[in-house]
């Protein structure tokens, strides 16, 4: 009972503070305020009993910053699904194959050898160097020398990203993000006391675009970071080199950092085996990080491996905080990053193939439903489409789970820019694109006709 009282409080109180925008008064703790408690038990009809419970409890909560983080909207859904077997899920962003063998076998040889033992903070310096080499391959005209002094191995590309926050962002900080975003971006500088700014895509039937302008004029001088991900979750959205020459300039101007998430680098669907990236434009000097991650390109969603590019000077720093947070990744699981990295461009390759026919697919199939509108992203692994006259998509989503089986990932958690829209995440065969197709168009229906 106290549980969710405090449960639902945090998740109203996350619910009001995905972004700020600048003229945003700083965050109350609404969760610590007595008279919001009292409002909050009035309007739920629980005064008394529960209040005094919960102004016991308050005492027992993390710090205010970690109450006000979201919620995961994506978990609300799925969590009305648990224990369902006849649902179709699409709701996480995942690849639907099981990891190559070759990588598999690296993995399991290096425990049958025994090597249940630490790495060196950074990882493994023989990956470290074929990271380098990998990234030297991909680009082959950066300025930036992408020496094995600049990589350092992390457990998962989201800790690569909170160990890149946590070396960068001092409370009150000003971090610039677009929207919309996969979640962990926005979430994760705010656990460190950043405030938050974000500018928001805008959409047409051609797609998601970045208004540059308003961009660069969220760049203030005292923006200390800029996180990018592009090609983008949940959108496809991807950035232009002009654009990013313009974003870079002014990153140089203001000394400010740039964050980019570079986990869907490989999974871009024009001409191009590798999305346009900051390293064929910046150089040694600049404030420039990039977080990757073998979950998707090499189908190793669970293993939890990334890396993070960064200057040497910052990479020995690094070295630190990945030791007071996880002190390294594992060697095994590193042993299989070594076989993909080394021996996984046929998995990347074939991956981005079989996203492209996904991607038409379920696109072609999404178009054909009335008041959908489903432009084909040229990246990433996700259609983000609206729906004519859906405002709540937590509500349409959840709907969706109990009438019809069908697991998708309502649009507002990945910002307010994000609501009227359902995110799907089409790495699956064709077949199962297409049962899914046929749940939402009888979802629809049924909703309609409330
Ligand atoms: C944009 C983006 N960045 C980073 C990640 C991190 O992936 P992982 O933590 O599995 O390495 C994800 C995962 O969904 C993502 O969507």
């Amino acid at each position: 009972m106290q549980m969710t009282s405090i449960t639902g409080l945090q998740s109203e109180i996350a619910e009001s503070r995905h972004c700020r925008k600048s003229s945003a008064k700083p965050v109350m703790n609404a969760a610590f305020s007595k008279k919001s408690k009292r409002q909050r038990a009035k309007r739920s009809g629980r005064d008394d009993g529960d209040n005094a419970a919960m102004t016991q409890d308050t005492h027992l909560l993390p710090r205010e910053r970690i109450v006000g983080l979201r919620a995961s909207k994506i978990r609300e859904v799925a969590n009305a699904g648990m224990g369902r077997d006849d649902v179709l899920a699409f709701w996480f962003g995942e690849p639907d194959e099981v990891t190559p063998e070759f990588i598999r076998n690296a993995a399991a040889e290096s425990i049958a050898r025994g090597e249940t033992f630490y790495s060196h903070n950074l990882g493994l310096p023989e990956l470290r160097a074929a990271i380098a080499a990998y990234l030297a391959r991909l680009h082959p005209n950066t300025a930036s020398a992408l020496g094995p002094e600049r990589i350092a191995l992390t457990s998962s590309g989201v800790s690569a990203l909170s160990l890149a926050a946590q070396c960068l962002v001092n409370p009150g900080d000003r971090v610039v993000c677009v929207t919309p975003l996969w979640p962990n971006l926005v979430e994760i500088p705010k656990i460190l006391g950043a405030d938050v700014h974000c500018v928001a895509l805008d959409f047409d039937d051609g797609g998601w675009r970045l208004d540059l302008d308003r961009l660069l004029a969220a760049l203030t001088p005292d923006t200390r970071l800029c996180i990018l991900n592009a090609p983008n979750n949940p959108t496809g959205w991807t950035l232009t080199r002009a654009e990013q020459r313009a974003i870079l300039e002014r990153c140089r101007r203001h000394g400010t950092w740039l964050l980019s998430d570079d986990a869907y680098e490989r999974l871009v669907f024009g001409a191009d085996a590798v999305a346009p990236s900051f390293f064929d434009l910046a150089d040694r000097d600049d404030r420039l990080i990039s977080a990757n991650t073998f979950s998707k390109a090499w189908l190793m969603t669970g293993w939890r491996l990334g890396w993070l590019v960064a200057p040497p000077a910052f990479v020995e720093e690094l070295g630190k905080v990945i030791e007071y947070n996880t002190s390294c990744a594992p060697v095994f699981v590193q042993r299989a990053g070594l076989a993909a990295i080394e021996r996984g461009d046929t998995v990347v390759a074939r991956t981005r193939e079989r996203l492209r026919a996904s991607r038409d697919h379920l696109c072609a199939g999404l178009a054909t439903l009335p008041g959908v509108h489903a432009p084909p992203p040229p990246g990433a692994m996700y259609a983000f489409f609206r729906i004519d006259g859906m405002t709540d998509s937590l509500a349409f989503c959840k709907n969706l789970v109990s009438t019809q089986g069908l697991g998708l990932a309502p649009g507002a958690a990945f910002g307010e820019e994000g609501e009227g829209y359902v995110r799907w995440c089409f790495a699956s065969d064709h077949a199962r694109l297409d049962a899914g197709l046929e749940r939402l168009r009888r979802g629809l229906e049924g909703w309609r006709r409330r």
